[in-house]
This record gives C-alpha cells, structure tokens and sequence, in this order.
C-alpha cells in the first residue's frame, strides 16, 4: 500500500465554480481519488478556498464590499457546490483559517531564520491617486514575451510567463488607470536562480520527464532562460502579515501562502499524523506521493516555487508529479468570468438537479488533458443520449431486468454463466484501463470503461444467456 496526498487547486474565493475549473482539475483529482482508494491505497484528497490576493481586494472594490465578505460568501458557495456535485475531499478548508495563517507565518519564519530570503528595497509601482503600492493583478501592461496587451503583473496569462510588475511594457494602474510611479519599499525575495542551481533542485527535476510533456515543455523553457529572484511578501493590507517586526502595512505573497494551505487544510484533517502525508521517511520507499492536480496557468507555482519553498524549509518531500490540464472554452469562446461567459457549476445544480454525473461524464471525455478543448450543449446532449444512455444505460436496464427476472433481486447465487468468449477482450481492456489510469489520461479510461459497457451489451445480445437459463433449468 502506498501513502498519496492529492490536492486540487485551491480556487480564489472571488467568484463561483464553473465548467472549466471542474474539467481542468477538480473532476481529474477526483477521478484519480476515487481510483486510489478503491485499490485500497492510503490516500487523502485535500482542498480549499484561496481567500488572499489582489484577486480578492479586486473584487471586493468592484463590489463595494469588504474582502471579508467577498471570501464568505464565495467560500460557501464552493464548498457547497463541490459538495452536492460529488466531488470527494477529504477536508475541504479556506486560508482565511487560523491554522494556515499561523502554518504560513511559520514557514516564512523558517526560511527567514535560515537566511534563504534576499532582503532588498526596490522600486515598486505606486499609484499615487488610491495611495497605494500596486502589486500583481493591480497592474496590467504589454508582455514582453508574447506582446499580450493584457498582462498581469505577476503573470501573463497568454504565454504563461512568470513577471514581476517592472517588466510590463506601458504599465497601468487597475485602480485609476494612469501610468504608476515608482517608490522604493523593502521586500523579501526568493533567490530562486541560486535555488535552481543547487543539486537537490537538480535532483528534482530529473522527475520531469516522467511528467506529462506539455508540463515538461514548459518547465523547461523557464529552467533554460533562468530564473529571477522573486518576492514573497507584498505592500498589501489583505492575507498573511509578514512575521518580522516593523512590516505593517506587509503581507506574504498570495502564491507563497495558498500552496501552504494545502499543508494546512492536511493538518486540520489530521491534527497528529498529518505529517504522515507530508514527510520524508526513512525509508524512501515509503515516501508519501504528492500529487497537484491544476490548471496550466498554476505550472510554475506547483512545479517550481512550491517546491523551492519545501526543499528550502526541508523535511518535506517534493511533489511527485503534476498532471496540470489545457483550458476548456465554450461554445467557440474562452469561459470568462468577467464577461459572465460560462457554466456555472451553482446554476447546473439548480437547473438539472440529480444529474451530476451527466456533466461529469460529457467534461471527462472532453477533458483538456493535452490540448484545449471545447463544451457545446448539442455535443453535451449528443454524449448524454449517445453514450451514457445508449450504451451503459441499456447496458445496466438489461442487467437489472434480466436479474429481476431470473434471479427475483436476489444477487447471491452460485450458479454462474460463462463469459469465455469475451474474456480475453476484457483482460486487454483492463490492461489498457489500468495503463490509462496510471498515467493521469482519464479521457481514455473513461471511453474503456465505456467499451467494458458495449461488450456487455454484445454478450447480452450474441450469447441471449436467459435462453441458456431455461434451457440448463438453472
Ligand atoms: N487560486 C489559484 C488560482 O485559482 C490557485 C492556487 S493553488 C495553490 O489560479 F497552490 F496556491 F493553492
Ligand atoms: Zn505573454
């Protein structure tokens, strides 16, 4: 038996669940939950809400509401819909939580007591009409590597690049829109182009190329253009403050804190063994196996920081593997939360209720696990009448009817029938449904499964066994 800690992407708590987070990442870890535990694997499946970060304070000016209640009322609604959607964590938390920002304020402590930060005052963008530093999502400018006018501060979300609020070519204000200035306040970076270099990172990476390429490809290509230090606390009055005296006015940085609060959320599970699912062993065989299951914007955060961060604090294993998915779009258009352009999980819900498994199904076998992908309604109502219904639904309707009949409900008899035709195609089958499985391609499983259905289907029809059964008196 092995020991698994699987995570799912905590969500920002500033706006509802839709198709695409749950294609992306929380259907997969599920999928990959659930298949662990039924093998008899030791697993825990650990989630949450990210309630800090300019994506927060964002939403609360827009609003017109306190970042408190943003991450409330958001928070609840998540955890509800994940819940009567079926989605089976094992502890569902929020960073907001006492236990993560004492966890985070620690594991900040340890890297700054073990001298890993470069301290340095910079020069930040300032907006000097809402007085206030501007970091990450508040500032928006030109790319410098793909050109996308639409860049964050801390990442582009056309390329993937990771930057820091300087490199955007024309940076603007979110809050007033003008052009920033810059003032100089103290920071603390992660060294992470020193990190790169050191041979237990090294050692890391060699994991990557048992990972999904497109994950690899894009590891990579930030590895070879080198990395830059990068700060871990922010000018902002929302999330973790900063433990070290004389920082008022100083947070950790959003994707230094979240990634903690999968340890966290761990910890609240299991307040005295969670350490089980964390922890390097004496063994290394008996390692627990840290897996992120994300969306492909969260790459450089789950395969790279966050694991500088625990081979930086030590103790921690690494993860060990990240199957990040593509994005999903609908109907020919990218979701958009902005634009209110997407399915929501909260109104499916409501809409078609007791038919989760029927979106869970269509999203698994369009799942973006290589490339994009794309949701219409015809193809979701093609898949649900085609497939579900026409193969496993007539596939189990047969089976209970013909059990009913012959068996009057009672399943537990001896006398069996043979399926000998058809066992050498259903050896290969689980073969390549264990290999699917294995190897994160839930789509591919997912149409095996369906194949398991369609040769029970040919067997019911080919071998008619209730003319077998009165024939044998049975
Ligand atoms: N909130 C981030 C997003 O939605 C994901 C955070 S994952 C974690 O993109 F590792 F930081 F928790
Ligand atoms: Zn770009």
């Amino acid at each position: 038996m092995s020991r698994y800690l699987i995570t799912a992407a905590l969500p920002y708590a500033n706006g509802p669940v839709h198709i695409g987070h749950l294609a992306g990442c929380y259907i997969p870890a599920d999928i990959y939950s659930r298949y662990l535990r039924l093998k008899g694997e030791d697993v825990k499946f650990i989630c949450g809400s990210d309630e800090h970060g300019v994506p927060i304070t964002i939403k609360a000016r827009q609003l017109g509401i306190t970042p408190q209640q943003v991450v409330d009322k958001y928070h609840q609604m998540m955890k509800s819909s994940f819940e009567k959607f079926g989605i089976s964590f094992d502890h569902y938390s929020r960073t907001s939580s006492p236990v993560h920002h004492q966890t985070a304020a620690a594991f900040f402590k340890t890297l700054y007591d073990k001298g890993v930060f470069i301290e340095e005052t910079t020069e930040q963008f300032y907006d000097e009409e809402a007085k206030q530093f501007l970091a990450d999502r508040y500032i928006t400018g030109t790319c410098p590597r793909c050109n996308n006018p639409n860049a964050y501060g801390d990442q582009c979300e056309n390329c993937g690049a990771s930057l820091s609020p300087t490199d955007l070519i024309n940076p603007k204000s979110k809050l007033s829109g003008n052009t920033p200035v810059l003032r100089p306040t103290k920071n603390w970076f992660l060294p992470m182009g020193e990190i790169q270099k050191s041979n237990d990172f090294q050692e890391y990476i060699k994991r990557f190329d048992h990972w999904k390429p497109n994950i690899k490809g894009q590891c990579n290509s930030w590895l070879s253009e080198g990395l830059q230090p990068r700060a871990m606390t922010r000018d902002l009055d929302w999330g973790v403050k900063v433990p070290l005296p004389n920082t008022e006015g100083k947070v950790l940085y959003v994707w230094f804190d979240a990634p903690i609060g999968y340890i966290s959320a761990t910890k609240e599970l299991l307040p005295d063994n969670w350490k089980d699912y964390w922890h390097k062993q004496n063994n290394e065989e008996d390692n627990p196996k840290l897996i992120h299951f994300i969306g492909k914007d969260n790459i450089v955060f789950h395969a790279i920081i966050f694991p500088m961060m625990l081979m930086q604090h030590g103790g921690f294993v690494l993860p060990y593997n990240v199957p990040a998915n593509e994005f999903l779009n609908l109907e020919g258009d990218k979701i958009s939360t902005s634009r209110n352009w997407a399915v929501w999980l909260h109104e499916y819900l409501e809409d078609f209720p007791g038919r989760e498994d029927e979106l869970r199904y269509v999203l698994t076998s369009i799942a973006p696990e290589t490339k994009d992908s794309e949701f219409t309604w015809k193809d979701f109502q093609a898949r649900v009448n085609n497939e579900l219904g026409a193969i496993l639904g007539n596939f189990v309707n047969r089976v209970v009817v013909l059990s009913n009949k012959y068996f009057k409900c009672n399943m537990k008899t001896d006398k069996k029938i043979s399926v000998a035709t058809f066992d050498n195609e259903l050896n290969k089958l689980l073969l390549s449904y264990t290999k699917a499985m294995k190897n994160f391609q839930f789509r591919d499983a997912q149409a095996i499964a369906m194949d398991f259905a369609r040769i029970g289907n040919k067997y019911l029809t080919e071998c008619e066994p209730w003319k077998k059964y009165k024939a044998e008196d049975i």
